[in-house]
């Protein structure tokens, strides 16, 4: 199981943060990528397999670029390329989305909602299909507060931007279709950078209270204190590795006991902000934070709402926050991930806590963003 034979996969979202690292590990296995690329990232995507034939010819010829878009019915743009997609590929991997939360309503109704139901019906045409997994987000909980189970997905709850509410309905969808389709959800927490290496593409969320630390720990001795982190000790940052989560994707892609079911792919131990804030300072040597305020009036100030244009502009200053990570500030909920260490801790895969990586990560991050 851990090792299934090689077969051909379609994977969408191949050219993202994740997928890359998808389809490389995938190739690497010995299986057959048919990735689909849209025509606006075609270039990059073959100069990124042109650095992949370097280090490994044998790699890059296992990695196929289907040109296609998830928005269009049908999503492979050719009638020749959809057939093969038909007849040859027997695991979906869905990971394409919209993932800007700055992105505007349409763009993500269209691609994580309209592309989701379009990647459904490629899926009940793949004759061999043994594995549909669809890559949803830890964010579908919304502002969902306390315990949220791996079996549950509305509770009520509101959401604090289109991704998460989209990603909400797109998982919605592919629930809808496990009564005739053989599906997987995996819903990975916020993903940072790898746990040996700490590299990862994506620069956002958790880096730029990464990058705030970062500057102030150069700072003398006695101005290193942050003496107040938001979320008022309600509002959680659960991270994760991207290589679990590549790892714990393939094993439920193939796990025979993960067919309908849902995962998350969270740390059992997530820190709320300010613990996680403490345990970057303390490795940073900074003091503090002593104090934690509600995480609502932050969250209005990067959004701008009801908050004077001068405070505004005073925050945007200090600290060149986005509105995007106020959304950080809004995640209450709590992964269980029962379901998902019941499969995966057996093939030892278990995901490590923030402070075993602590190392990697902000090394990476120092030389990526200092
Ligand atoms: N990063 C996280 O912290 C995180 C956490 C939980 C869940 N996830 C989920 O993991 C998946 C991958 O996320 P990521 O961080 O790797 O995001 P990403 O770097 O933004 O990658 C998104 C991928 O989707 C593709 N895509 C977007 N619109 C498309 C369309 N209309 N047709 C075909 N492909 C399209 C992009 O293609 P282009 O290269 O052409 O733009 C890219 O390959 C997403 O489903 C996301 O919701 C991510």
């Amino acid at each position: 199981m851990l090792a299934p034979d090689p077969t051909t996969i379609f994977l969408t979202g191949g050219t993202g943060c994740l997928g890359t690292r998808l389809a490389e590990s995938l190739a690497g296995d010995g299986h057959r990528i048919f990735l689909l690329v849209r025509p606006k990232t075609k270039r990059s995507a073959e100069a990124w397999l042109a650095g992949l034939r370097k280090r490994d010819e044998d790699l890059r010829a296992r990695i196929l670029l289907f040109e296609g878009d998830v928005d269009r019915p049908g999503v492979v743009a050719s009638a020749p390329g959809q057939q093969r997609v038909a007849s040859e590929a027997t695991v979906l991997v869905h990971a394409a989305a919209i993932t800007n939360l700055a992105a505007d309503r349409a763009s993500c109704e269209r691609t994580n909602v309209q592309g989701t139901a379009h990647i459904l019906e490629v899926a009940r045409g793949m004759r061999g299909l043994t594995r549909l997994l669809h890559v949803s987000a830890g964010a579908v909980a919304g502002d969902a507060e306390g315990p949220f189970a791996e079996d549950e997905l509305q509770r009520g709850q509101r959401f604090y931007n289109d991704y998460a509410e989209t990603k909400n309905r797109a998982e919605e969808l592919v629930r809808a279709a496990r009564a005739d389709l053989p599906t997987t959800i995996a819903r990975p927490a916020h993903i940072v950078g790898d746990s040996q290496t700490g590299a990862i593409d994506r620069i956002d969320g958790v880096y730029y209270l990464v990058l705030l630390l970062l500057r102030m720990s150069k700072l003398p001795k006695p101005l290193r204190v942050l003496p107040v982190a938001p979320g008022g000790d309600v509002a959680r940052m659960d991270l994760v590795p991207i290589d679990f989560v590549v790892d714990a994707l393939k094993a439920l892609a193939w796990h025979p006991d993960s067919v309908g079911g849902t995962f998350h792919l969270s740390d059992p131990l997530a820190l709320t902000v300010r613990g996680l804030a403490r345990v970057f300072a303390r490795e940073l040597d900074i003091a503090g934070p002593y104090f934690s305020i509600p995480g609502r009036p932050l969250a209005m100030v990067l959004r701008g709402g009801r908050t004077s244009d001068t405070l505004r502009t005073l925050m945007d200053q200090l600290f060149n926050l986005p509105p995007e990570l106020a959304d950080g500030l809004a995640h209450r909920a709590i992964y269980d991930s029962t379901q998902a260490q019941r499969l995966l801790t057996p093939l030892g895969l278990r995901a490590p806590h923030v402070e075993q990586y602590i190392g990697p990560l902000l090394d990476f991050a120092r030389r990526r963003l200092l």
